[in-house]
């Protein structure tokens, strides 16, 4: 029987799950606008992955050289292998030099050029005149620290505000009503074990991606997606969660990123014949083609027995021929990383890297208000009331199948902004927040307990350890029927064994293993949408790319899906139209082509 819990009541108008970028800039941003916000973090807000980003936040300010923003959106639009919502698109790409502005007043240190401008990189799949011009330099970078100089700043001005934090409180699950909408978040205070039911009218989860589900991953160990396992426990689904990103160059056993910004400073892949092998696989943009381009570029290469190393698993990229004055000014980072990481001198020796995964495409459904979205009754775009989300949580769609490196910060201070607007518009401050019935919290407190209280003789450990390594073999970069089938069987086990899982803890102080139980049960959710999409999608597109329908289908495919989990682990699949058309009439839809670099 579920045991007596201290429950603490709060009312907000607006609860944020999350304090990454996404989540400080809604924080913030409706506290300015004077609703009463709560921030709920399961880390130290400048702990949040954002902290991670490295080569920056792109915006067509044109700093470098000409550029213009339906560029922007045309490389977009191309880059998302033409599965991102056009509309969302023009959105995002429009409000950027605007979001570059403010982040600037807000004091984010930005590198400069020499006449005190924002210094902008090239970054893969980033160029000009509709793609038939040179690279864009459109990557605006505080040297190859720029999430970590954004999230600070974030911060600093979250606290200028009046909005409330909980930190190191573990969100656990959503409070919702019979009729479908949000009334809030159940979330557990791991200082002092108390529970707390925030009610609010709105909630916004920005809790970031899963990537965890994967053994190799540049993401945080936090990385577990907990606000897309919230929402698929609530019964709604989530979209497009097949297409996950891996970022060329993670460091080779490590994990750790080495941004791309390094190979837009010059740098450069070769494999064991020496050879700069990316000028055969995209003959124009060579290492600056886009991520899903190179990633499987360099995964054939291994294959074909032209790695490097000892097992020939892996491929170098060199710096070496940089001066050493561009790399300390400009890629202090990684000259570090690579240092401590892969024990390498890159003024010296190449760094030894391979595809990591870095980014989850799919989430959340939202429009580019961030409200939450479903499909209902045959609308597929009918609103969750009292529900938001934003940042790698949530799928706009702004990067379709595949994500253009840097587009993700600017997607975070974007939707983040555009949650705080949306729900200045919506959102009566002077309105009562309805009380929550005594029971609402009931059904996740019982699962909480259960978990508190798991007697089986399977670690959290050894399970996701499994998950993982299915995860890593049978649906990374290149996929086939057959081994996302096994993955999917080898998954359906490890869901049962869930029955059996042990948890050794019962205390309500840091209980890190009750915490990475209930991360545990958001990613394996995730892992199941995510393969048993890829298994669906019978094409490629964008990060996925299917061995055995090696062509995009723009006839049966074009279209998202939308993945709900069922109690027993399996799941249900439907879809929705891709956005064809833009925002305004400012700017032509963007044809579908065959997409070459
Ligand atoms: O390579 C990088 O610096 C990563 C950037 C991004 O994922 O946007």
């Amino acid at each position: 029987m579920t045991e007596a819990y201290t429950v603490i009541d709060h009312s907000y108008d607006v609860v944020v799950v999350g304090a990454g970028g996404a989540g400080l800039r809604a924080t913030f941003g409706l506290a300015e606008k004077g609703l009463k916000t709560a921030c709920v973090t399961k880390v130290f807000p400048t702990r949040s992955h954002t902290v991670a980003a490295q080569g920056g936040i792109s915006a067509a300010l044109g700093n470098m050289g000409p550029d213009d923003w339906r560029w922007h959106m045309y490389d977009t639009v191309k880059g998302s292998d033409w599965l991102g919502d056009q509309d969302a698109i023009e959105y995002m790409v429009r409000e950027a030099a605007p979001a570059i502005v403010e982040l600037e007043h807000y004091g984010v240190p930005f590198s400069r050029t020499e006449d005190g401008k924002i210094y902008q990189r090239p970054f893969g799949g980033m160029t000009t005149k509709f793609g038939e011009g040179p690279a864009a330099q459109r990557t605006c970078a505080a040297a190859d620290r720029t999430g970590h100089a954004m999230l600070h700043t974030l911060y600093q001005q979250s606290l200028k505000h009046d909005a409330e934090f909980f930190i190191e409180y573990f969100a656990i699950d959503l409070i919702m009503d019979d009729d479908g909408s949000c009334r809030g978040v159940l979330a557990w205070n791991l200082d002092d074990g108390t529970l707390h039911r925030f009610n609010a009218k709105q909630t916004v989860l920005a809790t970031g991606g899963y990537g965890r589900v994967f053994f190799s991953a540049t993401s945080a160990h936090t990385c577990t997606g907990d606000g897309g396992g919230m929402v698929l426990r609530a019964g709604l689904p989530l979209q497009d969660c097949e297409f996950v990103q891996f970022h060329p160059t993670g460091i080779y056993g490590a994990g750790c990123l080495i941004t791309e910004g390094v190979r837009g400073e010059g740098g450069y892949l070769t494999n064991s014949e020496g050879e700069r092998f990316m000028e055969r696989y995209a003959p124009s943009a060579k290492d600056l083609a886009s991520r899903d381009v190179v990633s499987r570029s360099m995964t054939m290469e291994i294959r074909e027995g032209r790695g490097v190393g000892a097992k020939k698993d892996h491929i170098h990229l060199h710096l070496e021929h940089l001066s050493p004055a561009v790399i300390h000014e400009r890629l202090p980072g990684i000259e570090e990383t690579a240092k401590i990481f892969a024990g390498v001198d890159v003024t010296k020796e190449p760094i030894p890297v391979i595809p990591t995964c870095h980014y989850n495409m799919g989430g959340i459904q939202t429009n580019y208000h961030g409200e939450v979205v479903t499909l209902k009754d045959g609308d597929p775009n009918s609103p969750v009331p009292g529900l938001m989300a934003a940042g790698e949580a949530a799928c706009v769609s702004v990067h379709g199948a595949n994500r253009l490196g840097s587009n993700s910060l600017l997607d975070l201070v974007v939707f983040g902004r555009s949650v705080a607007n949306r729900c200045a518009e919506t959102v009566d401050p002077t309105e009562k927040t309805r009380p929550l019935t005594k029971d609402a919290t009931d059904a996740a407190i019982d699962r909480f307990d259960r978990l508190r209280h798991a007697k089986g003789s399977t670690t959290t450990a050894a399970l996701r350890g499994r998950m993982q390594h299915v995860m890593q073999n049978n649906c990374a970069v290149f996929r086939t029927g057959e081994v996302l089938q096994e993955g999917i069987d080898e998954l359906k086990k490890i869901w049962a064994d869930k029955d059996d899982i042990s948890v050794s803890d019962r205390g309500m102080v840091w209980n890190s293993d009750l915490v990475e139980t209930l991360e545990f049960e958001n990613l394996i959710g995730q892992a199941m949408v995510t393969i048993v999409g890829a298994e669906n999608r019978k094409e490629s597109r964008g990060a996925q790319a299917r061995e055995d329908y090696s062509e995009r289908n723009d006839k049966e495919w074009m279209k998202h899906t939308l993945a709900w989990l069922n109690e027993d682990g399996t799941v249900k699949l439907d879809y929705r139209p891709v956005t064809m058309s833009p925002m305004t009439n400012d700017v032509q839809a963007i044809p579908p082509k065959a997409r070459v670099y």
